[in-house]
C-alpha cells in the first residue's frame, strides 16, 4: 500500500533509514562491532582477483563496490555490464568468486551471466531483493538485501541496501585480507550503523529539493559529474532522471568533462555535481569552475565543508550531513533520487509506470 505518499516511488526513497538499518542488521554485529557475513563454504581470504556483473542501477552499486573492495580490502575488482559481460565470454580467475548484483534476481543477462561463471567453476555470490528469485537460488552464497517488495520501477531502496551489503563485504574482504584491523573494523561497523539517521538528514531537504525541481523541469538536457565512488552516484543520477522525468541526462567522471562533454555546456544545461568534501574536493571545485566559466548553471550537492568551499555562485545547493566514504554513497543516494523524483513531479509524467519500462527485464 501506499499510504499517505502520492507514489511508490516516493514511499520507497522515505523507506530508505529503515530498511538499510534491517539490512545492515545481518551484516553487522553491533554487540562486538564486528562486520559479519552469512556462513559459507568458501575461504574468502584465498581471493586474488574478484567478477561484479550486473544490469543498470544494480551495476552502478557494484561501480561503488569495486571501488570500495580495491580501497579498503586491495583485491582487484573486474565488472561488467551482464549483456556484454555475457557474450564477451571473459577467462576468469581460478577458483574465483563471481558477484551478482540484482533486485529481482530474474534479469535475463544477470542470470545468463551467473550461469556462464558456474559453468566456468567459479563460486557465486548474489546480492539480491527477492529470496526466492532463481538467482537466489542459484547462487552459493546469498547476500539478501532485506529492502521488501520495491514496486516503483525506478529502483531506490534497493540500490541503497545493496549498498549496504557491499560496503559490509568489503570491510569483511579487507578484515580477512589482512587490510583492516580491528580497531578500523569497530569505526567502520559504528560509521555503518550511522547511515540510517545519515539518510534521515538528507530526506530532511526533500522540501527544498521539491522547490528546486521547477528549475531544473524545463531543462532539456542535464549532466551529472562525481568522482570515484561518487562517479558511480553521477550515472546513477542521471539514469533516474532520465527514466521518470525523460529527460536527457548522462553521468560522467568529473576528470572527463575537459575530454568533450564541456563542449556541450551553456546556460540551458544544468550540472549536477555530487562531491562530499575530502581529498579529491579540490580537483572537482575546479572542474565546476570549468563548467561555470561557459556560463554553465551548477547544483552543488555537497557536505557544510564543500558548500563554503565552493557554494557560492551556484544554482542550487543541497547540503548534505558529513559523512565517512564508506556511506557517502548511500547518503548522496537520497537528493538524487528526489530531484529526479520531484522533476518528474513538476512535468506531471508517471513516475511509477515510466513508459516503455519494466520492473523485471526477463527477457534480453
Ligand atoms: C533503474 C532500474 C533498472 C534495474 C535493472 C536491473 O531504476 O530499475 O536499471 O536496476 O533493470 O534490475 P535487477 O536489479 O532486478 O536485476
Amino acid at each position: 500500500e501506499r499510504g499517505n505518499y502520492r507514489h511508490f516511488m516516493q514511499k520507497e526513497i522515505f523507506e530508505q533509514p529503515t530498511v538499510v538499518a534491517q539490512t545492515l542488521s545481518s551484516y553487522v554485529r553491533q554487540a562486538d562491532e564486528t562486520v559479519a557475513l552469512p556462513q559459507m563454504d568458501f575461504d574468502l581470504s584465498s581471493i586474488e582477483r574478484m567478477t561484479i556483473v550486473a544490469c543498470g542501477t544494480s551495476y552502478y552499486a557494484g561501480m561503488v563496490g569495486r571501488y570500495w573492495i580495491e580501497q579498503f580490502a586491495r583485491v582487484p575488482v573486474d565488472i561488467d555490464v551482464a549483456s556484454e559481460f555475457r557474450y564477451r565470454e571473459p577467462p576468469l580467475p581460478k577458483g574465483g568468486l563471481a558477484l551478482f548484483i540484482s533486485q529481482s534476481g530474474e534479469t535475463a543477462d544477470t542470470l545468463a551471466a551467473l550461469r556462464y561463471c558456474k559453468a566456468q567453476g567459479q563460486t557465486i555470490a548474489a546480492i539480491v531483493n527477492v529470496p526466492t528469485s532463481t538467482m537466489a537460488r542459484e547462487a552459493d552464497l546469498l547476500l539478501p538485501i532485506h529492502a521488501g517488495p520495491e514496486i516503483g520501477v525506478a529502483s531506490t531502496k534497493a540500490f541503497t541496501c545493496q549498498l549496504a551489503v557491499l560496503a559490509a563485504l568489503a570491510a569483511k574482504l579487507a578484515v580477512v585480507k589482512g587490510e583492516m584491523n580491528r580497531d578500523e573494523e569497530q569505526q567502520v561497523v559504528r560509521h555503518l550503523l550511522e547511515a540510517p539517521a545519515c539518510l534521515n538528514a538528507a530526506l530532511d531537504h526533500d522540501d527544498d529539493i521539491a522547490a528546486m525541481a521547477h528549475t531544473i523541469a524545463p531543462a532539456r538536457d542535464v549532466l551529472y559529474l562525481g568522482r570515484g565512488a561518487d562517479f558511480p552516484m553521477a550515472l546513477e543520477g542521471a539514469l533516474k532522471l532520465k527514466e521518470i522525468s525523460y529527460i536527457h541526462a548522462e553521468g560522467y567522471a568529473s576528470g572527463e568533462m575537459k575530454h568533450g562533454p564541456i563542449a556541450l555546456i551553456d546556460e540551458d544545461v544544468p550540472v549536477v555535481v555530487i562531491a562530499p568534501s575530502g581529498p579529491l574536493f579540490e580537483k572537482t571545485v575546479s572542474n565546476m569552475q570549468e563548467v561555470r566559466a561557459r556560463g554553465g548553471q551548477v547544483v552543488l550537492i555537497s557536505d557544510a565543508d564543500g558548500l563554503a568551499e565552493a557554494g557560492e555562485g551556484c544554482l542550487a545547493t543541497i547540503e548534505m550531513p558529513r559523512v565517512h566514504p564508506l556511506i557517502a554513497p548511500l547518503v548522496y543516494a537520497v537528493p538524487v533520487q528526489l530531484l529526479a523524483y520531484h522533476v518528474a513531479c513538476a512535468k506531471g509524467t508517471d513516475v511509477d509506470q515510466p513508459r516503455n519500462l519494466a520492473k523485471s527485464v526477463t527477457v534480453e
